[in-house]
């Protein structure tokens, strides 16, 4: 029998999230059944879309939701033989027993020398986002200006450096001096502070005078009524992400986007990236082989210790993190 630990979210986070609104919980758990795993995990996620899922998805006293990489510790499922690892979601949890469904192997022929922390990230559910949104939503073309915002952030780097493969220019903004010089590491064409600049309309004029054709939008507020007003006529913007109103007690007023949307004739998609399961494996190979090459870098912010992940997560939120925030139990 196994000692679990887990993580509940014990009530609804009023705004920005609190350590007190977590609780650490211990619990024993059964020897698996036949078709069942005992899993054991060994780096967790954690994700901007945990905060908004928390308010629909989740009531007081559930474990957190999320996912991770693990190992089999246990097995009476050939599917999942004990020492293999697996993308799980199945929470903020050190251990689970549980059966097959929603488990992922992680992809065949895995590099040794590559982190499996990176099923996370660059080649996990972040990567993916990436490539959809500039695939499927934006079309992205060569020769064209791509803007994206929380550039250094898990999904943003990878936005900016395919973006950069395929031949386009890019920038990006971050929310700090380290995050801006990490892009200009990674190849963006212009990256700034937004946290530090006089005026984001001026800063995005400057970056690309003749305006944006595609706008990779993972931020929201009234950041993007401003970038907005800076796309290209026939302009296209990706809705990925809204993190700063994640944490909004009272929904944020306008200025409204509709007349710009109207005279420059844009066009505005948002997605979620479990659109597309049936092209996930092409998708996660290529990613990785991009890896392999080098031509995608991967940064992690890692934060040690199970027991400290609300402080990774609440981190997250404000910005701690350059590249992908994950915890190594
Ligand atoms: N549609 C989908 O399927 C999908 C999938 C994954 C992620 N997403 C979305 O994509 C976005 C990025 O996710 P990620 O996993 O890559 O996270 P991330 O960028 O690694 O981390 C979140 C970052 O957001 C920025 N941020 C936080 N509050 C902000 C604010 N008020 N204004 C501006 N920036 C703020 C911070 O960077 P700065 O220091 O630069 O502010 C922070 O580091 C999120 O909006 C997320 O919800 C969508």
């Amino acid at each position: 029998m196994v000692q679990a630990k887990k993580w509940i979210m014990t009530k609804h986070f009023d705004g920005f999230p609190k350590q007190s609104d977590f609780e650490l919980k211990e619990e024993k758990l059964p020897e698996p059944t036949d078709g069942q795993v005992l899993l054991e995990a060994v780096f967790l996620s954690v994700d901007p879309y945990m905060r908004p899922f928390s308010k629909f998805a989740m009531k007081e006293g559930d474990v957190m939701i999320g996912t991770q990489v693990a190992k089999v510790i246990q097995s009476k499922n050939e599917a999942f033989p004990v020492g293999s690892h697996v993308v799980a979601y199945c929470g903020w949890r050190s251990h689970t027993v549980c059966d097959e469904k929603g488990l992922i192997p992680i992809i065949a022929a895995w590099p040794k020398d590559i982190s499996l922390s990176l099923a996370l990230g660059t080649v996990g559910m972040p990567g993916l986002t990436a490539v959809y949104g500039l695939e499927e939503i934006l079309e992205l073309k060569q020769g064209e200006t791509l803007l994206v915002n929380a550039a250094a952030g898990a999904v943003g780097s990878v936005v900016g450096q395919i973006a950069k493969i395929k031949g386009c220019k890019v920038v990006g903004s971050a929310g700090s001096d380290a995050k801006v010089a990490y892009l200009k590491e990674l190849g963006f064409d212009v990256a700034f502070n937004y946290k530090t600049v006089d005026s984001l309309e001026e800063a995005l004029k400057t970056a690309s005078p003749e305006g944006y054709d595609c706008f990779f939008e993972n931020v929201g507020g009234p950041s993007s009524t401003v970038a907005l007003q800076q796309m290209k006529d026939f302009g296209r913007i990706a809705v990925c992400g809204n993190i700063s109103t994640y944490n909004d007690t009272a929904p944020q007023t306008g200025p409204y986007p509709q007349m710009v949307i109207l005279m420059k004739q844009l066009k505005m998609e948002g997605f979620m990236q479990n659109r597309w399961p049936h092209k996930n494996e092409e998708t996660l190979k290529r990613l990785m082989a991009w890896v392999k090459e080098g031509k995608v870098k991967c940064r992690e912010h890692v934060t040690k210790g199970f027991e400290n992940m609300p402080a990774a997560f609440m981190g997250m939120l404000q910005g701690e993190n350059i590249g992908k925030a994950i915890i190594a139990v």
